[in-house]
């Protein structure tokens, strides 16, 4: 379009970067935004809080101080960018920078708060991470509250109980604090730190031996924030690993794992069809999860023959793959490629009204917005994998 003639302005390039954000292309859309400074196009606040956004995204908290200087030099940073920076700085375990900057806002913040809630948590600080629960819910409560989208009530609702449910099991003794100072790095791989394959499959190998080598292992891909995944493995005797390529919800997963004191859940920070192609030993999964998976996105983008492929060497001889969408579109896709493969797995597929499954008792954060917004049938299908020598 450019070279064709096209005039970039600055809100083009904005939708630009918003794009190249969105999908996770970090480094195009801080070219892109040299790009335009070249081109005499000036970045508006607006652009720059894109990239900030981006940054929280996808974990590039170094990017995001100097955005966000940037910002200030040019008297562009405002509420929202303070709100954004916070969360970034309650990622990068900066605690009391983050602390500092929610004390000098003036308007609501109720996800900034949530983060900054977590980390008090983290350390020990619980009155102080109970207030910042109580504040986001007033928050959301009082005259600001149609500002905020049903998802964003919704998680601040789930990420506020959460809060409260820790520190009460804390005071009945049924947690300790010390027990939740497990290195987060030993439990977390994330792409931003380590892209090489080679270490990664060897990063993995070794997380998986430190939670226990004798166990089932289930893998749960495009796990969001976890909520499903992390009731799983609190109540089943298994090795758990919970796949998500934003670092934002993977890192959420990381920090609700570590205050709920559980041991056998490791974090992947990565893309799903990634760790199915190249990380994960072969026949070496119990069963595979995909819940809810964007119809849009690359929920189905990653599902083709060549993922299948990959899933059915990861299955252990009697794996299988557990698929639940509210999607027919996306549910009828997904059965067409599995149908192209009879070779590797057999389907069943129902539907059902409920949410959940009976007696499953997990209820993930996309499930209940789902119910929430009334989308009650929901699609399972279960591949069952056919041995190779069938
Ligand atoms: C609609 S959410 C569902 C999350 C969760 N399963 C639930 O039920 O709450 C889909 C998630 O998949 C993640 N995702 C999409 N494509 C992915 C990929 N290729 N690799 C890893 N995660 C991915 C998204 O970031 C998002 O968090």
């Amino acid at each position: 379009y450019l070279t064709g003639g096209g005039e970039l302005n600055t809100v083009l390039g904005t939708s630009i970067i918003k794009g190249l954000v969105g999908a996770g292309r970090m480094e195009e859309a801080t070219r892109f935004l040299e790009e335009m400074k070249a081109m005499r196009v000036p970045p508006n606040d607006r652009t720059l809080k894109t990239l900030l956004r981006g940054c929280l995204r996808w974990g590039r908290g170094g990017e995001a101080e100097s955005i966000y200087e940037e910002m200030r030099a040019q008297g562009m940073q405002d509420q929202v960018s303070d709100a954004l920076m916070i969360r970034i700085r309650c990622q990068d375990g900066r605690l009391e920078e983050a602390l500092s900057q929610l004390r000098g806002l003036t308007g609501p913040a109720p996800l900034s708060r949530l983060a900054v809630g977590h980390m008090l948590l983290m350390e020990g600080r619980d009155g102080e991470a109970l207030e910042q629960a109580a504040r986001a819910m007033e928050e959301i409560g009082g005259a600001g509250a149609a500002a905020v989208d049903e998802i964003s009530k919704l998680k601040i609702k789930t990420d506020a109980e959460f809060i409260q449910r820790i520190v009460e099991e804390r005071k009945q003794g049924r947690r300790d604090e010390q027990s939740l100072r497990p290195s987060m790095q030993d439990l977390f791989l994330s792409s931003s730190s380590n892209v090489d394959k080679g270490n990664l499959k060897t990063g993995l190998s070794k997380l998986l031996r430190a939670v226990g080598p004798d166990k089932p292992l289930h893998v749960e891909l495009c796990a969001g924030s976890g909520e499903w995944v992390l009731d799983r493995a609190g109540v089943e005797d298994a090795n758990w690993v919970a796949v998500e390529y934003r670092y934002d919800r993977a890192h959420e997963i990381l920090t609700r794992r570590s205050l709920l004191g559980l041991n056998n859940l490791v974090v992947l920070n990565l893309d799903a069809a990634l760790v199915c192609s190249d990380l994960l030993r072969p026949a070496s999964v119990r069963s595979m999860f995909l819940r809810f998976p964007e119809p849009m996105g690359a929920g189905s983008v990653f599902f083709s023959p060549s993922f299948l492929r990959a899933v059915h060497k990861n299955l252990e001889p009697n794996g299988t793959f557990n698929i639940v969408t509210d999607d027919s579109d996306l549910r009828d896709s997904y059965l067409k490629v599995v149908k192209s493969c009879p070779q590797l797995f057999k389907a069943r597929s129902t539907a059902r009204r409920e949410g959940a499954k009976k007696g499953e008792g997990a209820v993930s954060y996309f499930d209940q917005l789902w119910r929430s917004r009334g989308f009650q049938e929901r699609y399972f299908i279960e591949l069952g994998k056919v041995p190779r020598n069938v």
